[in-house]
């Protein structure tokens, strides 16, 4: 983690906030459905789309501030599989913001040693947003700090799906046991295989739901609904949600800790 003057300034509230966050016992992996840009827009008399293009200083501020958290990973859930059903127009700029928003941060990424990994239907993506994509990777690839997982034309169920489908045919060639499929195997193949399952998963404007995010990972996630809508979440809110987050007790199915003897949140399971 930075010091704490160059992540928020002395006297302010995000300052004020830091000051009651527990360096050591941060969650290693935050995961955000960013909701409510369409309302955002609604509510101000705009199109849907300028939701969508005001959510972008959102993102930036929540990948600045895991990076400066020293986070091992968050991932943003920017587009579900569910997410074509909406007009094309929509669909379109959200694809053109999202090259836009590469383009602009690739370098700065870059530059504080973040590593970009988009998870998702990729292939089915518009070939330049494609090729952006790919860009991105290859030019983060070397970067060891935290990782900027992107979930785009993703889908829990899909994800799944395509696993038992692999295993399937593993399987038919003799190249894997049905026995050898363990919960080690599946967690090998998932999209965001290597990094810790996410210890907490925020989703703002609201809305109580998982909408088909992350269905294995979530198993033991600790869960954060924020009443603001996407384009007006900032540090702030993202800190007070790592503040609660440490109030909690992750039991993982086991007992309370014994009184006197304090869980770490900040632990994902052993
Ligand atoms: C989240 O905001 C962005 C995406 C799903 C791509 P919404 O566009 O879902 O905003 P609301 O929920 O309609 O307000
Ligand atoms: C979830 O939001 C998907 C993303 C944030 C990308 P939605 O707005 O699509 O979810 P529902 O339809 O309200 O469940
Ligand atoms: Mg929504």
């Amino acid at each position: 983690m930075q010091p704490l003057d160059e992540i928020a300034q002395p006297g302010s509230r995000e300052r004020e906030i830091l000051e009651r966050l527990d360096p050591h016992r941060l969650p290693r992996h935050v995961a955000i459905i960013m909701d409510g840009n369409g309302r955002w827009a609604q509510a101000r008399g705009l199109p849907r789309v300028e939701g969508h293009r005001a959510g972008v200083r959102a993102v930036r501020e929540v990948v600045e501030t895991a990076a400066r958290l020293g986070l091992e990973a968050i991932t943003l859930y920017a587009f579900s599989t569910e997410n074509w059903k909406r007009p094309r127009h929509e669909v379109l700029t959200l694809m053109a913001l999202l090259e836009e928003y590469i383009g602009r941060e690739l370098e700065t990424m870059r530059s504080n040693n973040l590593r970009f990994r988009p998870i998702g239907r990729l292939d089915e993506l518009d070939r330049s947003v494609q090729k952006a994509l790919a860009r991105a990777v290859a030019q983060t690839a070397a970067c060891t700090g935290t990782v900027i997982q992107i979930a785009l034309n993703y889908s829990g169920r899909q994800e799944l799906t395509e696993l038992v489908r692999a295993a399937v045919a593993e399987a038919r060639l003799g190249a894997v046991a049905a026995e050898a499929v363990d919960e080690a195997w599946v967690e090998a193949r998932l999209a965001t295989s290597g990094l810790a399952d996410p210890d907490l998963l925020i989703r703002t404007s609201g809305e109580q739901r998982i909408s088909n995010f992350l269905l294995w990972q979530l198993a033991y996630t600790e869960i954060a609904f924020s009443p603001v809508l996407w384009p007006d979440f900032r540090q702030a809110d993202l800190l007070e949600a790592l503040v609660d987050y440490q109030q909690r007790e992750r039991r993982f199915g086991g007992l309370a800790p014994q009184a006197g003897v304090l869980s770490a949140p900040g632990t994902a399971r052993a």
